[in-house]
């Protein structure tokens, strides 16, 4: 197949069935893009594109601004019979070049599927973050944690800049649904959104991200010891106050919390696989 033949152009709400078609084999059964096709087709914000070959959708993939410079590439997927024909590599190049062209300083990706991680490092990009997952289930009977404002989590921030495993991080907030930079205005940002728990004396914290099911995610943590066991606790009680099943946590593999998760009833979701955060300079 020549990338040539290829043709990029915005998805239509009329493409709906024809992506849907292509995912299905995607995760057994358990791609995201259906559940969010209706919203990425309608927000003009990002860039969710249909490859056609000869009036044919054979691929799809989104870009989004998110953050100042930074361009988040999702939703990369190709046909199951148009499957290792450089489709995607031609997909990906092109999102390259015109985030490049938009003035994009660098564009980011989250990813746990090795097909997906060649690809990508033979496009140039460099993993930044590898992560486990983790799940505490709910429980009743306890209080939440605190939710710090604005002020207060920029104080924190020396400290939490200064904490054992924090270099594990590349100086992200691994958010499966959009990395930014990891910095004081970023935890007034999150803090702002009510997206941040802190643990007793505020010697621990979470960073919290949308989720993508029924649970509360943290995607950072940082502190140790007896104020991170509190806040992890908290947040298995808070998910319970919620109605939620459970407690999700992404952490990079050797961090001193993965003792803390231990000691507070998390266990791994998926021992085995890994998630990556990926990045390209532009
Ligand atoms: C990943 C995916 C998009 C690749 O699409 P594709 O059009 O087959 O990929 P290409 O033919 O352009 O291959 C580009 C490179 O990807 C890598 N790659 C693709 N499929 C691979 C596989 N099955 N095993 C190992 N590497 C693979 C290779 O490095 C390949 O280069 P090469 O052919 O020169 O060796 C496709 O397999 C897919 O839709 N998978 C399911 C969804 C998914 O995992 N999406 C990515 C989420 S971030």
């Amino acid at each position: 197949m020549e990338a040539t033949e290829l043709t990029l152009r915005p998805m239509r709400p009329a493409d709906r069935d024809r992506a849907i078609e292509i995912t299905k084999d995607v995760w057994e059964g358990r791609d995201y893009i259906p559940r969010v096709f209706d919203r990425w087709v309608s927000d003009a914000g990002a860039e969710f594109q249909a490859a056609e070959i000869e009036g044919f959708v054979v691929g799809l993939q989104r870009l989004r601004p998110y953050a100042p410079g930074l361009m988040w590439y999702e939703g990369l997927r190709v046909a199951g019979d148009h499957r290792r024909q450089g489709i995607a590599r031609a997909m990906l190049d092109a999102a390259i070049a015109e985030a490049r062209e938009q003035g994009f300083h660098e564009m980011r990706l989250a990813t746990r599927d090795l097909p997906a991680i060649r690809l990508f490092e033979s496009a140039g990009f460099n993993a930044l973050v590898e992560l486990k997952w983790w799940r505490g289930v709910r429980v009743e009977g306890g209080e939440p944690a605190r939710m710090p404002d604005a002020t207060e989590v920029r104080k924190l921030w020396p400290a939490i800049a200064a904490s054992a495993g924090i270099q594990l991080y590349a100086g992200i907030v691994p958010d499966m649904n959009g990395a930014r930079d990891l910095s004081a205005d970023e935890l007034e940002r999150l803090a702002s959104s009510g997206l941040i728990r802190l643990g007793p004396g505020g010697r621990a914290i979470a960073l919290l991200r949308e989720p993508w099911g029924q649970n509360i995610a943290v995607s950072l943590l940082a502190g140790r010891g007896g104020s991170l066991r509190e806040l992890l606790m908290a947040l298995r009680f808070e998910a319970d106050a919620d109605g939620l099943n459970h407690v999700t946590v992404n952490l990079p593999p050797g961090h001193p919390a993965e003792e803390d998760l231990k000691a507070s009833g998390y266990d791994f979701a998926d021992a085995e696989n890994s998630a990556f955060v990926y990045a390209l300079k532009l």
